[in-house]
């Protein structure tokens, strides 16, 4: 086999179909993504059926923009990775078939990757990239600590805590929490939705908070309980459905439905309604109801050009109350288990709030934290790609009947 180390990653489990390549987990070579947005802008949230077609629509282009930029052939790769859960069914299997098919006609070792896993590897991947500058190819899978880490994976899909350990060059993950309903990035969306803001939710919140008062409005999350009914049952999540949640501590456990409900029941109550239709009307009218022709605002003018001071305030308090919850249960599994260090990671990471809190809190306590660059923060195949790495050195190859895991749990 050759030992060049270069990995093609496929990703498809969601709405971004995407291929990169990466040498040793270390080194981007190139990271193409094609987002469907404006397919499901107008629908306020991700269509499976949707999702599917417009990944065999650009999963061959993709993955040869993906060589191009690399500057490869396919001859040239070490293996091919590819997501083999959690995510939608059909979605998934457009990206297992073709790299199924790409692995078996060039004889190349075929990885299946947990989507989860390559999301804490967007981090670990971002951390080499950093220090790789510095030394030589050869050294950089001996930079890592063996310490383990905490790592939050924050999504749309997923709002999980993991305790991740290397041993021997792989990664092993414990899960500590999990939401017991929405994920973090779902109630953004969905919150967007209902106020009438851009497609996915999460950057125009992120955008708008900053013009609000964060005090506004005193949301407040319960103490979980772990409640009778659900003991022993998976969650109603679409993400892994794992450990049950009668096993884990409900200190660690997160529930995000509750506050999209509070949301609501203050749009209501305000009578703001009208105002967040008009504004979605507005928004979604200038391109056929796909994806807003305008951009989520910069400056306070724009954003008030855009909501009123009420909406901007309600904006501002559902983020901290929502980072707030993330950073309150995350620190304290970190002070429970005794990790040190902490990854963020997944499309709410992006978020500008929860970086600066999570960032000032950690130095306030003395832990490390990281967080992926932007760019592969939100789904990617990069990261799909790193996550390989250590596996197709270990020779863990995934089977010929790899098939999709909609509900992969991650260990
Ligand atoms: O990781 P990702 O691309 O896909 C999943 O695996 O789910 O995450 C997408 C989610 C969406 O819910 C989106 O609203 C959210 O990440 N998101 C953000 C930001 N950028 C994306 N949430 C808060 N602040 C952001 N800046
Ligand atoms: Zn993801």
């Amino acid at each position: 086999m050759k030992e060049n180390g270069l990995i093609l990653g496929i990703e498809t489990s969601c709405d971004e179909t995407a291929a990169a390549v990466v040498e040793r987990g270390a080194h981007t070579l190139s990271s193409v993504v094609a987002s469907q947005i404006a397919t499901h802008a107008r629908y306020g949230g991700v269509v499976p059926e949707l999702a599917s077609r417009e990944h065999l629509r650009a999963i061959v282009p993709v993955v040869r923009a993906a060589l191009e930029q690399a500057g490869i052939a396919l001859a040239d790769l070490n293996g091919v990775a590819v997501t083999s859960g959690p995510g939608l069914a059909g979605a998934l299997l457009v990206g297992i078939t073709y790299a199924k098919a790409l692995a078996f006609a060039n004889d190349l070792p075929l990885i299946a990757v947990n989507h989860l896993e390559g999301h804490i590897h967007a981090v670990l991947l971002q951390e080499r990239e950093n220090t790789s500058a510095a030394k030589a190819p050869k050294h950089r899978d001996s930079v890592e600590s063996e310490e383990p880490a905490l790592a939050l994976v924050v999504s749309g899909g997923h709002t999980h805590l993991y305790l991740a350990r290397p041993v021997d060059d792989v990664w092993h993950y414990s899960l500590m929490g999990r939401t017991v309903d929405d994920a973090a990035g779902e109630a953004y969306d969905k919150v967007a939705k209902l106020l009438g803001l851009g497609y996915p939710g999460g950057p125009w919140i992120d955008a708008l908070a900053r013009f609000g008062d964060p005090l506004a409005v005193p949301f407040a999350f319960a103490q979980m309980k772990t409640k009778a009914h659900l003991a022993g049952k998976a969650p109603r999540t679409k993400s892994a459905k794992t450990a049950p949640i009668a096993e884990l501590d409900r200190r660690f456990m997160f529930s995000f439905s509750g506050i999209k409900t509070a949301v609501l029941r203050y749009v209501e109550l305000n009578q703001m309604r009208p105002e967040a239709e008009a504004r979605a009307a507005r928004l979604f009218a200038q391109n056929d109801g796909g994806e807003p022709a305008v951009k989520p605002p910069q400056t306070k003018d724009e954003a008030l050009a855009l909501c009123p001071q009420l909406t901007l305030d309600l904006i501002a308090s559902f983020q901290h109350a929502v980072v707030g919850d993330l950073m309150k249960k995350t620190f304290a599994a970190a002070e429970t288990l005794g990790a040190t260090r902490i990854l963020v990671t997944g499309g709410v990471a992006a978020n500008r709030e929860l970086r600066a809190r999570f960032t000032a809190e950690s130095e306030r306590r003395g832990l490390q934290i990281a967080f992926p660059a932007l760019a592969l923060s939100t789904d990617n195949a990069a990261m799909i790609a790193a996550a390989a790495w250590p596996r197709l050195r270990a020779g863990e190859f995934a089977p010929d009947d790899l098939s999709a895991d909609p509900a992969l749990a991650l260990k």
